[in-house]
């Protein structure tokens, strides 16, 4: 998502945007967002929140090679009003809150290497576009996103942007949310992850945990590694009336003063969906 304040590369915008370039990239890129895409599309199947699906469809996602911009803006500005932009990569925080707020997702126009393709540090166009694109043509994952970034220039004045990342990550990045189907992925650092997409459903390792705002912004995240806990939402609706109903300024002052919380705890209001083992994480700690 974002970074600390940096340079800005030249030739970006004041907003940090810079073109797509579309015409740059190789058939080799285009072949590496093809084999990307289809593996994801068939994990996904049976695991990924439906509207996630329906995304893929409205914007036309299934064509093959990576999404000319142009093309996948006319479609999602006509579903929701957002827009996708290019950026060099993580971008300073104000700059990707101001791009929310405005419905701008701001997105690395960079594909990973074939070498690259199981696991990569920073996110690129196979994980900006594929992971968080589809769900911006769902009204209400919209207006939470555009919430969120009015929220995070807010949270910025607070000193409170650490804890505001929280909801990001255990949201936007690795939430999991309740179907009457069952549990269902729509973080997009899961979906974009074929192990990860696996691992929070079906491992027996990770916690998973009833959404809890204010428990969430005490909780610490692994950025390292598959998360030891994902938080469960009950529907998007309910995601965006618990966040936006809830003026955020004094939580921050109160939790200033309070301990944070371990990525493996469990804590006596926790709604326990399922105890996780953490079997993986301890053994990797052995390792
Ligand atoms: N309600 C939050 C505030 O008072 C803003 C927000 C909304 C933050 C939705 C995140 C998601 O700051
Ligand atoms: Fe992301």
């Amino acid at each position: 998502m974002e970074k600390d304040a940096d340079t800005r590369p030249p030739g970006a915008a004041d907003d940090w945007t810079i073109p797509q370039g579309w015409d740059r990239y190789s058939a080799a890129d285009h072949a590496t967002w093809d084999r990307l895409f289809d593996r994801q599309a068939q994990m996904l199947q049976g695991r990924v929140v439906p509207q996630f699906l329906a995304g893929l469809d409205i914007l036309r996602m299934d064509r093959p090679g990576i999404p000319d911009f142009a093309a996948l803006n006319g479609r999602l500005m006509a579903a929701t009003g957002w827009q996708v932009v290019a950026v060099p990569g993580l971008v300073p925080d104000r700059i990707f809150f101001d791009h929310l707020a405005h419905r701008r997702f701001p997105a690395g126009r960079f594909i990973r290497t074939p070498e690259q393709e199981d696991y990569l540090q920073e996110p690129d166009i196979f994980h900006d576009v594929f992971g968080h694109v589809p769900l911006l043509a769902n009204p209400v994952f919209a207006d939470y996103m555009q919430a969120y970034g009015r929220g995070g220039l807010r949270a910025d004045g607070l000193g409170a942007i650490a804890k505001l990342a929280r909801l990001y990550w255990y949201t936007v990045e690795f939430g999991l949310i309740a179907t009457d189907e069952g549990l269902r992925l729509y973080g997009a650092g899961i979906v974009s992850s074929n192990a990860e997409s696996r691992f929070a459903l079906e491992d027996p390792s990770p916690h998973r945990l009833g959404f809890d705002l204010r428990r969430i912004m005490r909780t610490r995240y692994r950025i390292d590694d598959f998360q030891q806990s994902y938080f469960v939402i009950d529907s998007f609706e309910d995601l965006l009336a618990q966040t936006t109903q809830t003026d955020f300024a004094p939580l921050y002052a109160d939790l200033a003063a309070l301990p944070d919380y371990d990525t493996d705890s469990i804590l006596p209001g926790d709604r326990v969906l399922m105890c996780g083992t953490q079997a993986y994480a301890r053994h990797k700690e052995k390792e």
